[in-house]
C-alpha cells in the first residue's frame, strides 16, 4: 500500500482563504482590521526569512502588519517596554516575539509580558494552562495546524491511539493536549522512552516532532496509520551535487509511505500550516477582543 499524501501546501492555502474571507467580513460589517505585530531581535537569517514570510502573508490576508526589528544588543527592558506598548495598542490584536531571543534576554519573562489575549503563539503560561484544562485558549500554531489536517483527513479522532514523539513546549506537549481534547488515547514519547519502536507501532495517529532527521523508519509505523511529520531537518545531498543539501522530516518518508495510510511530506506538509494558523489565531484574537463570533473551523 502507498499512503495518501496530506498536502499541507494546498490545505494552508485553503486556511489562508478562509482567514481572508473572515477579515473581509470584519472590515465590511464592523469596520475592524485585524493587526499582527511581529518583533524580531537580532539578525538570525532563518528568523529573518520567517518574519518576512509572516509579514507578506499577513498583508495578503487583508490584515495590518506591524514589524519591529531591534538590534541584537537591545536591552531586555527595552523589549519589555515595546511589548507593553503593543499590549496597549488597539490596532494590534496579535503579538509574536520571534524566538530564539539573544542570550541576555530572559525568554520566559518576555513571553509572560505579552497580553494573553494577544498571544497568537499560545506560549503564555495562562494559555498553556487554559489548553491543559480544556478551556478556550490561544493555541500554538504548529500543533493547531496538525490538528486541522488530522480532522480534515480522519473526521472524528475519538478513541484513536495517538503517539506524539517529542515533548517540547512548542509542539509535543500542546499537540498531546489537543489530541486529548479530541478524545484520543495519548502517549507522549521522548528520548528516554523504552522500546520506542513498539510504542510507535501502536499508533493510529503518529506525530513526530523531535528534530532528528529520518529517525522513525517505516517498520515503526502501524499499517494504515496517519503520520504527521513536524520535523524540518537539512541534510547533505551529495546526489544533487557537492555541498548541496535537502530537507527531510523526522520520519523516513520513503519507507513510511509504504506502510502508512496517510502521511505529510517534508517539505510541503506541516510547514506551510504554521503561518496559516498564525493568521487564523490573529483573526480569532481580533474577534474575541471585539466580542464577535469566532471564525468556524479555524480554532481548536
Ligand atoms: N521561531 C521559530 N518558530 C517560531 C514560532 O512559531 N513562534 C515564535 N515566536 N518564534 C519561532
Amino acid at each position: 500500500m502507498t499512503a495518501t499524501l496530506i498536502d499541507g501546501k494546498a490545505f494552508a492555502a485553503r486556511v489562508r482563504d478562509e482567514v481572508a474571507k473572515g477579515v473581509a467580513a470584519l472590515k465590511r460589517d464592523h469596520g475592524i482590521t485585524p493587526g499582527l505585530a511581529v518583533v524580531l531581535v537580532g539578525e538570525d537569517p532563518a528568523s529573518q526569512v520567517y518574519v518576512r514570510n509572516k509579514g507578506k502573508q499577513t498583508i495578503e490576508a487583508g490584515m495590518a502588519s506591524f514589524e519591529h526589528k531591534l538590534a541584537d544588543t537591545t536591552p531586555e527592558a527595552d523589549l519589555l517596554a515595546l511589548v507593553e506598548k503593543l499590549n496597549g495598542d488597539p490596532a494590534v490584536h496579535g503579538i509574536l516575539v520571534q524566538l530564539p531571543l539573544p542570550d541576555h534576554v530572559d525568554e520566559s519573562k518576555v513571553l509572560a509580558a505579552i497580553d494573553p489575549a494577544k498571544d497568537v503563539d499560545g506560549f503564555h503560561v495562562l494559555n498553556v494552562g487554559l489548553l491543559g484544562t480544556g478551556q478556550k485558549a490561544m493555541v500554538p500554531c504548529t500543533p493547531l495546524g496538525c490538528l486541522m489536517m488530522l480532522r480534515d483527513h480522519l473526521g472524528s479522532l475519538s478513541g484513536k491511539n495517538a503517539v506524539v514523539v517529542g515533548r517540547s513546549n512548542i509542539v509535543g506537549k500542546p499537540m498531546a493536549q489537543l489530541l486529548l481534547g479530541d478524545s484520543c488515547t495519548v502517549t507522549i514519547a521522548h528520548s528516554r522512552t523504552q522500546d520506542l519502536a513498539e510504542v510507535c507501532r501502536r499508533a493510529d495517529i503518529l506525530v513526530a516532532a523531535v528534530g532528528r532527521p529520518q529517525m522513525i523508519p517505516g517498520d515503526w509505523v502501524k499499517p494504515g496509520a496517519t503520520v504527521i511529520d513536524v520535523g524540518i531537518n537539512r541534510i547533505p545531498a551529495p546526489e544533487k551535487g557537492e555541498g548541496k543539501t535537502r530537507l527531510v522530516g523526522d520520519v523516513d518518508f520513503d519507507s513510511a509511505r509504504e506502510v502508512a495510510g496517510a502521511i505529510t511530506p517534508v517539505p510541503g506538509g506541516v510547514g506551510p500550516m504554521t503561518i496559516a494558523c498564525l493568521l487564523a489565531n490573529t483573526l480569532t484574537a481580533c474577534c474575541r477582543a471585539n466580542g464577535l463570533a469566532e471564525p468556524e473551523g479555524l480554532t481548536a
